[in-house]
């Protein structure tokens, strides 16, 4: 049996794989908590970004926000994928997983000189500027070091993605992009500057998107901008069209990639822009559903209005549904007691209420027993921080009937390495 969207997580013999390997081993030998991921989950859904683009100009830039870990950024090296950073840290990362600095497109609303510089440096891409005054700024950086700088302008289309206001940035009111009404103004500013070279154009409107209709307006809206751009005698080379596609966490019914770009795709070829080069951004849909994690049952305390189910794992491991109330899947690594099963309320360690990662579950359980909370390969170990000196949770990367260890689990020694006491 698999969990659904979860295609390469099952259940042999009663207890819960990641493709051939027992999670429970995993467990033993590594500890609690534990991110597992399944290499063959993230290179399916990958393949269905390439089938999508078959034929096309296409480059597929791994969001790696959703998931910074190097063995999990290598993946996505080997297999040809270029990089969208948002730091001059990502951009690091990506170097030492292996990854090519001229397939690395840097997004971001804040970038600073010195990643500027670095990235100018290091040869990447392309720039996603998202204001007026990075554009100056970018310039005068390029000119400094006697580079030209490649960009694209971020638009921002005005779009509803439909999703949580905290991970919606395609309407006016969000920080990213440049105006609709102001990108020829910025197109034709950006073609003065001698330190830039215009090649392209981008956009992204949000994140766990589910509807395919947000994506068709922002699409209609960009082609309008390449119109009007274009007519300016400005060539846009390539259209990025960011990221956002949605993982199924609940029964979630996003469109396939495939079938996504299938009606994207044809909008585009309508409108006479199919022979340029494509860029897209997803995150989330290329590893959410390739990874869980692991947690051990600490303590069941049942109460006058709630059972709590006290698990190893915390809102520093699994931020999400603290920050956005989002629902992660969680199920026993184990065969199903005999145990009735209890309503429960899953929390963590830390001292906060709002350290939870699932509310009102059915669960059999007992002290001792491993649960796996799922869809965790995005925005978990990515967002993990050391609240409460809690060291950030060990990584494994399954491929077949392999687990490789590409995080070891963080100590109270490496947490305090940088510090230091006074005189
Ligand atoms: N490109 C840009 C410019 C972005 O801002 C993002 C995500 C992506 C691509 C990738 O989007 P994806 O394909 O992963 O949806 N922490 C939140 C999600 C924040 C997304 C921010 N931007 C969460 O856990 O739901």
């Amino acid at each position: 049996m698999t969990h659904p969207g979860h295609p390469h997580i099952h259940r042999q013999g009663g207890e819960l794989h990641v493709e051939q390997v027992g999670v429970e081993r995993l467990a033993r030998e590594h500890g609690t908590p534990l991110f597992v991921y399944s290499k063959a989950a993230m290179l399916s859904a990958l393949a269905a970004y390439q089938r999508g683009f078959a034929g096309r100009k296409a480059r597929i830039c791994y969001a790696m926000k959703a998931n910074s870990s190097l063995g999990v950024l290598q993946v996505f090296a080997q297999a040809g994928c270029g990089f969208d950073i948002v730091s001059g840290g990502e951009l690091e990362r990506v170097l030492a997983a292996g990854g090519q600095a001229s397939h690395v497109i840097f997004s971001g609303v804040g970038k600073t000189r010195a990643e500027m510089a670095q990235a100018l440096r290091a040869g990447i891409g392309c720039f996603n500027v998202e204001s007026e005054s990075e554009l100056e700024v970018l310039d005068a950086v390029a000119r400094g070091l006697g580079l030209r700088a490649p960009v694209s302008i971020r638009v921002n289309p005005n779009v509803d993605a439909k999703t949580h206001p905290y991970i919606s940035t395609g309407l006016k009111g969000n920080k990213f992009g440049v105006a609709h009404e102001r990108t020829l103004a910025t197109y034709r500013r950006a073609a003065s500057l001698p330190g830039l070279e215009v090649v392209g154009i981008d956009c992204h409107i949000g994140s766990q998107i589910t509807e395919v209709d947000p994506y068709l307006d922002a699409m209609d809206r960009v082609l309008d901008l390449v119109d009007a751009v274009e007519a300016q005698g400005i060539r846009l080379r390539h259209i990025d069209f960011g990221g956002g596609l949605g993982i199924d966490y609940r029964g979630d019914t996003p469109p396939a990639a495939d079938a996504l770009w299938e009606q994207l795709l044809a909008k585009v070829d309508a409108r006479g822009y199919g022979d340029r080069e494509f860029m897209i951004e997803p995150g989330r849909s290329l590893v959410g559903n390739a990874g869980l994690c692991v947690t051990e049952v600490l303590y069941l305390k049942p109460g006058e209005q709630k059972n709590f189910c006290i698990v190893d794992a915390a809102m520093n491991d699994l931020p999400r549904p603290a920050m956005y109330e989002a629902y992660h899947g969680i199920v026993p690594v184990g065969p199903d007691g005999a145990s009735p099963a209890t309503t429960y309320d899953v929390v963590g360690p830390v001292c906060e209420s709002g350290d939870w990662l699932g509310r009102d579950r059915e669960l059999a359980v007992q002290p001792g027993q491993l649960l796996a909370v799922l869809s965790a390969g995005a925005y978990c170990m990515s967002m993990a921080s050391n609240y409460n000196t809690r060291g950030r949770a060990a990584e494994v990367l399954v491929d077949g009937s392999r687990a490789h260890l590409i995080r070891a689990r963080e100590s109270a020694q490496d947490q305090m390495r940088m510090e230091r006491l006074v005189g």
